[in-house]
């Protein structure tokens, strides 16, 4: 299956995975859910969530339109400056079939659920506007190149975890930022360019 991160980093998702062997994994920001797939099918004894927002000013689509988030500009043409360099169009050209090049499909990201049996799909955007009663060992985020969102999902999702759980925290552009922040209050890692692992 299909993520953003494929020819890239996706690895770090895996090695974290792995290490820490959470019994329930939240993915906040799933896309096709291309991460949690890969997680659920190396972990098959634990549970995920993949969270993904169905609002139309959240979705990311690939055709160059006002509409959605992050959706302006093409692939390898001119994208939105708090990108930065984080060309999604272009991995998702690279990477993903045909029929995902267009404005973003919930039938695609129910498709890649449909040979598992550990993971639920939860439509909704983080922050949730109620509590998150079932817990979790590890919530990994994928949600926003700014380290001002970063900040406001970290804030939501740290009153929810389990017992020395994890927070492994997409900083794409603000690692530094993100590290720092977090660092005054809990035991954080940096991990290779783009993330920050938090125990909370
Ligand atoms: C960078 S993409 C995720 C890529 C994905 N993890 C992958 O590996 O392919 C960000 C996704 O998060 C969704 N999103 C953005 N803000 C969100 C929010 N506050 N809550 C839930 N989903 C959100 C977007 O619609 C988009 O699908």
């Amino acid at each position: 299956m299909y993520s953003m991160h494929d020819g890239a980093n996706i690895s770090v998702h895996q090695e974290i995975a792995q290490r820490l062997n959470p019994k329930t994994c939240v993915e906040i920001g799933a896309y096709y859910g291309g991460i949690t797939y890969k997680l659920c099918k190396l972990l098959p004894q634990s549970h995920f969530f993949a969270i993904q927002a169905y609002h139309d000013h959240k979705l990311n689509h690939m055709p160059d339109t006002p509409r959605g988030e992050y959706s302006v500009g093409s692939a390898e043409g001119s994208i939105d400056p708090d990108l930065k360099d984080k060309d999604w169009k272009r991995s998702v050209v690279r990477h993903f079939p045909k029929e995902y090049h267009d404005y973003f499909d919930f039938n695609l990201l129910v498709k890649t659920f449909q040979d598992t049996d550990n993971v639920s799909i939860l439509l909704d955007t983080s922050p949730l506007k109620y509590d998150w009663k079932l817990g979790f060992d590890l919530a990994i985020f994928d949600v926003s190149p700014l380290f001002e969102e970063n900040v406001k999902q970290f804030n939501y999702w740290c009153k929810y975890g389990n017992n020395s759980s994890h927070i492994l925290m997409g900083a794409y552009t603000h690692q530094e930022e993100f590290y720092q922040y977090v660092d005054k209050r809990y035991k954080a890692e940096k991990i290779r360019d783009d993330y920050v692992l938090v125990c909370i």
